[in-house]
């Protein structure tokens, strides 16, 4: 019997596994397949990263995947009810880390919607290559009117209005419920963005340059495996990648049918979004390779290459020194927006599901309330000039120590304090195909942890020092 709820009503669900594995791909494949991990592979060692890479895919990516959902479809809750359900006697102070994880959606939410909203204008400026020649100078200057450095709050009109449609679209997407809404709009907008980046990909290839940027990217330097931060890096960009930690795969899981395989979409979803990451990193790195053949130099002298600098100023003057550049601009940008769009749903699905099973609302009723509350923070605090500056620093916070700590609790909690490790693995094996062994019980409860645990300890000592 369910302690919250007013009004009982069985619980949402997938149409299928297919919908469930869509969805669950939407919100891997977002903002940090396309603009962060080209970047970070360069930056940590190129072709020599996929070893770290693929070992943090293995050895934690997928068995914390795996942890998720167990938890989310054994308890069948989003994060504060699965942990609650899961904690059994402690289950008030496990709810707490629920409500955390709900707590660092919250607030990427307020951000992502954002990107996605210059996504959105920059998607427009294609069309007649708006932002001239200082791509830089018209991102600052011109769009977010942020170039005087002093504290204001003046609302930016260019950010306003594509803020306000996305937030009215999130809205009503999650208030359609996870059939009709979350899983119709991913079923539509992922193969969407496949074709629309394949065909990025395909163009970029052909540009003069394209290999040299490929070699950029891909050779490898081994030396670089000695180094503990590309380690770091490794394990710290399947976290955020594969949206894990979060409670969204936990949320996600919970609306699969009872009697259902888990184990096996899990890891077409890993590997799918592990290739959108690699298929991004050959458009990117093929794009900036034709920029620094124009320039003349090497691709290592360019700057900007990941995050916002890649894709709001580097892009944009590649974009307008190519023959066909507004149609690369207008694949580039749409492909932005509708990775970050799936994306932005899972986040917040976790917070409306949160809050729709403690006050037993209706869908609808808590994507309103919780939509419109964080509609306005986002808008009050990011489309103000001072408000953009804050964004960098909301972003490492959350992203590299909130879910770092959460991943470390849940497992703690799950395999040490509360000795659910054998349970979860019946679960997950009931009705899977893929079984996991022992192994996956080493790797979520004894390595994963630990090597999370390095991870945060070696952040809050760089922050400090
Ligand atoms: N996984 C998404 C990406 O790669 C990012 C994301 C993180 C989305 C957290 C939602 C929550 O961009």
């Amino acid at each position: 019997v369910e302690q919250h709820g007013q009004h009982r009503q069985p619980r949402e669900q997938w149409t299928g596994q297919v919908g469930f594995i869509l969805a669950a791909i939407g919100s891997a494949v977002g903002l940090g397949n396309i603009w962060r991990f080209p970047g970070v592979a360069y930056e940590n060692g190129g072709g020599a990263f996929l070893i770290p890479y693929l070992v943090a895919l293995i050895t934690a990516g997928i068995p914390i995947l795996f942890l998720d959902y167990a938890v989310g479809h054994r308890f069948r809750g989003s994060a504060p009810t699965a942990f609650r359900r899961l904690g059994g006697p402690r289950g008030r102070s496990l709810e707490a880390l629920g409500w955390f994880q709900v707590a660092i959606c919250f607030v990427i939410s307020l951000y992502y919607t954002v990107v996605i909203a210059w996504a959105l204008s920059y998607f427009v400026f294609s069309f007649d290559l708006r932002w001239g020649d200082d791509t830089a100078g018209f991102l600052v200057g011109d769009y977010l009117q942020a170039s005087d450095p002093g504290f204001s709050l003046s609302f930016v009109p260019s950010v306003l209005i594509p803020l306000v449609l996305i937030w009215v679209a999130v809205i009503v997407v999650l208030a359609l419920g996870v059939a009709r809404g979350v899983q119709r709009v991913n079923v539509i907008f992922l193969p969407l963005l496949v074709v629309a980046f394949a065909a990025l990909v395909v163009r970029a290839l052909f540009l003069d340059g394209a290999a040299e940027g490929l070699n950029a990217l891909f050779t490898p330097d081994f030396a670089a495996l000695a180094d503990p931060n590309v380690w770091i890096a490794a394990y710290s960009q399947i976290f955020f990648s594969l949206s894990i930690a979060f409670g969204i795969m936990i949320t996600y899981a919970s609306y699969r049918r009872r009697r259902s395989n888990l184990t096996t979409p899990g890891l077409v979803v890993a590997f799918a979004n592990s290739s959108f990451e690699i298929l991004a990193g050959i458009g990117v790195f093929a794009t900036l390779g034709f920029f620094a053949f124009q320039q003349g130099v090497a691709v290592g002298e360019l700057e900007g290459l990941t995050g916002v600098g890649l894709s709001f100023i580097t892009f944009p003057a590649i974009v307008s020194q190519m023959p066909g550049g507004p149609i690369f601009g207008i694949l580039f940008f749409g492909s932005l927006a509708m990775a970050g769009f799936t994306s932005l749903l899972s986040v917040l699905q976790v917070v409306s599901a949160g809050f729709q099973e403690k006050f037993g609302l209706s869908p609808r009723q808590a994507a309103v309330r919780v939509g419109v509350v964080a509609a306005v923070l986002s808008i009050l605090l990011f489309s103000t000039t001072t408000g953009l500056l804050a964004l960098d620093t909301v972003d490492n916070w959350a992203n590299n120590i909130g879910i770092v700590l959460s991943a470390i609790l849940a497992s703690v909690f799950a395999f040490w304090v509360l000795r659910k490790g054998p349970e979860l693995r019946y679960h997950l094996n009931s009705v899977s195909t893929f079984r996991v062994g022992g192994i996956w019980t080493v790797l979520a409860g004894i390595l994963a942890p630990v090597i999370l645990g390095y991870m945060l300890i070696s952040r809050i000592v760089s922050l400090i020092v």
